[in-house]
């Protein structure tokens, strides 16, 4: 059974789970209208697909272990970006926020000395590693070509391998 503190800590990593997905479906729609980024707008919709199996997965979780998973109120979230690089920008912080929120969660569940959602959470642990690392990497490349359209068709195609990669380390 879970403490009142875990499940709202829990419920609250839905939310924001949930407009984590939301972020990311405003930055694919963005990316859709912008020419020649084909790929990167399908992964933009892939992250915000994986956000929602983050969402869920923690949903099954509370509710499973007697709990009332909450689905949330979202606000909308940012619709247009200056560039590709604001928005790679932005993906980034918004990992980096995910993490720190995982990890409160992970101290919450040590300090209600809640060893299986301690558990659960490792999963969650371990896929920030990964987002981080990629939003990174993905940085890292846009930084180096700037303004290059020609850079940008070669990252285009490159973000194809990258997916995979990140696919296998689910
Ligand atoms: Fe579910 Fe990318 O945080």
């Amino acid at each position: 059974m879970l403490g009142k503190r875990m499940q709202e800590a829990l419920n609250e990593q839905i939310r924001i789970e949930a407009e984590s997905s939301q972020v990311y479906l405003a930055m694919a729609s963005w990316a859709e209208i912008q020419p020649g980024i084909d790929n990167i707008t399908a992964f933009f919709y892939r992250q915000s697909d994986e956000e929602r199996e983050h969402m869920l997965k923690l949903i099954h979780f509370v509710n499973d272990r007697g709990g009332f998973a909450v689905v949330p109120a979202l606000e909308q979230p940012v619709l247009t970006f200056p560039s590709l690089q604001h928005a790679f920008k932005q993906l980034l912080e918004h990992e980096i926020f995910v993490s720190e929120s995982i990890n409160k969660m992970v101290d919450i569940a040590l300090q209600e000395k809640d060893y299986a959602t301690h558990n659960f959470l490792q999963w969650y642990v371990a896929e920030q590693i990964e987002e981080e690392a990629l939003a990174r990497t993905l940085n890292d490349k846009l930084e180096m070509i700037g303004n290059e359209k020609s850079g940008l068709y070669l990252f285009d195609k490159d973000i194809l391998t990258v997916q995979v990669v990140d696919g296998n380390a689910e």
